[in-house]
């Protein structure tokens, strides 16, 4: 299972193109589409709901699935809450704690929009928002952070690591001084879950909000957010309906459990059935195994592309995984992405990366962002960098 080209055949789209934007989205193995395929086919029931076999089998596949996600992460069941991507768990969050006017959060300026719009949107409730800035390598400093909190603090939300640079953060020390200030703790984990190991007794968050689709290998449309079982009573439920509730009656309702009360609807059942597959294939490489790779990767494309003249890096090769960002002096980088694709079929992301204050902070007006996983292998490290040169040689004077 460990070997890359055994892996990349179960990625059919492979071979056609050169992936690397699995920071966006990452690609789907076989064996994901194969079972939700499988649920379609011969189990496509709702759940929680009916009492017949079908019903009954897929109710117990999404209750398999949140059982496997909360061991992926060392956390418990009840602490896992379906949602459709992490933005959706971000937005839970926001929207679900009791905030009184005066308090403020803290975050960084290299957050994805999804870790900020939320929070700036408190604002107009008399909520501050604390922006810290990080440095130039894009870590957001312990020292920092101490400054900026207050008896005031309810939240400290922070990425794990940084869509835009794939700079990491100190998430547990982050944590310790989140709680010593008796403030709660959100990370996203849009871009570590599946690429490093993520333990929650560790990392000790309040909440940390994940994608399916992106470090897992699982579809896309399906996310989760980890709350903490001993604080999960501060949170309100901003979606109601079918499956929140134990009782209604003509003037009032009482609550289910959590999770089910923030799990209002119909699911997406056959993504999250095809996230319990891709948690079994992510168990089968090992995530180990994934971070060594992608760490060598990326150091692979910082070393090759900081050999390029014209070319410019941001963060720093140390604080960096699996995502290296970098423009070429004379092009903006929507137009280096659309040569790379139409000359060479190498996918990759340019522009912002959805965080407009994080890149902004690096003095550029977007960039190209190189993003990797398990299936990419040293000749997509090489024909991106080839095709980069050629690129370079001709726009950078
Ligand atoms: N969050 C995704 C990205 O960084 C969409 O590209």
């Amino acid at each position: 299972m460990n070997n890359i080209e055994q892996v990349r055949s179960d990625f059919p789209i492979l071979n056609d193109l050169i992936y690397l934007d699995s920071a966006s989205t990452s690609l789907t193995p076989k064996q994901v589409v194969e079972a939700m395929n499988e649920y379609y086919f011969r189990y496509n029931a709702n759940i929680g709901r009916g009492a017949y076999r079908i019903a009954i089998e897929a109710s117990n596949k999404v209750e398999e699935s949140r059982g496997k996600i909360a061991k992926f992460i060392n956390a418990k069941e009840n602490e896992i809450i379906f949602t459709k991507n992490t933005t959706e768990a971000i937005n839970t969050v926001a929207n679900g704690l009791n905030f009184e006017k005066g308090d403020n959060i803290c975050l960084s300026n290299i957050e994805h929009h999804s870790n900020l719009i939320p929070w700036l949107n408190l604002k107009q409730k008399g909520i501050k928002v604390n922006i810290i800035q990080a440095n130039s390598e894009g870590i957001v400093e312990k020292e920092n952070i101490k400054e900026n909190i207050n008896n005031r603090t309810k939240l400290i939300a922070i990425t794990h690591i940084s869509n835009s640079i794939g700079s990491i953060q100190d998430v547990e020390a982050i944590g310790k001084i989140a709680h010593e200030n008796n403030s709660l703790f959100l990370v996203d984990g849009a871009q570590s879950l599946g690429h490093v190991k993520v333990n929650l007794k560790k990392i000790n968050a309040d909440f940390m909000a994940f994608p399916g689709h992106k470090g897992l290998l699982g579809p896309v449309g399906t996310g989760f957010l980890y709350l903490k079982e001993d604080i999960s009573n501060e949170l309100k439920t901003i979606n109601l309906g079918g499956g929140t509730i134990t009782n209604v009656e003509e003037e009032n309702f009482s609550l289910e459990n959590v999770p089910q009360r923030f799990e209002a609807g119909t699911l997406n059942i056959s993504g999250i059935i095809g996230l319990n597959t891709a948690v079994d294939y992510i168990n089968k490489i090992k995530v180990s195994n994934i971070e060594k790779h992608c760490a060598y990767l990326t150091k692979k494309i910082w070393d090759k592309l900081s050999k390029i003249e014209g070319l410019i890096l941001y963060g720093s090769e140390k604080n960096t995984h699996g995502i290296v960002s970098f423009n070429i002096d004379g092009i903006n980088s929507y137009d280096v992405a659309k040569i790379l694709d139409e000359t060479r079929d190498i996918c990759v992301r340019s522009g912002f990366h959805c965080a407009i204050p994080g890149i902004k902070h690096l003095n550029a007006n977007g960039t190209v962002r190189v993003s990797v996983h398990y299936y990419n292998n040293m000749s997509d490290v090489e024909k991106l960098a080839n095709s980069t040169e050629e690129i370079a040689k001709v726009f950078s004077s």
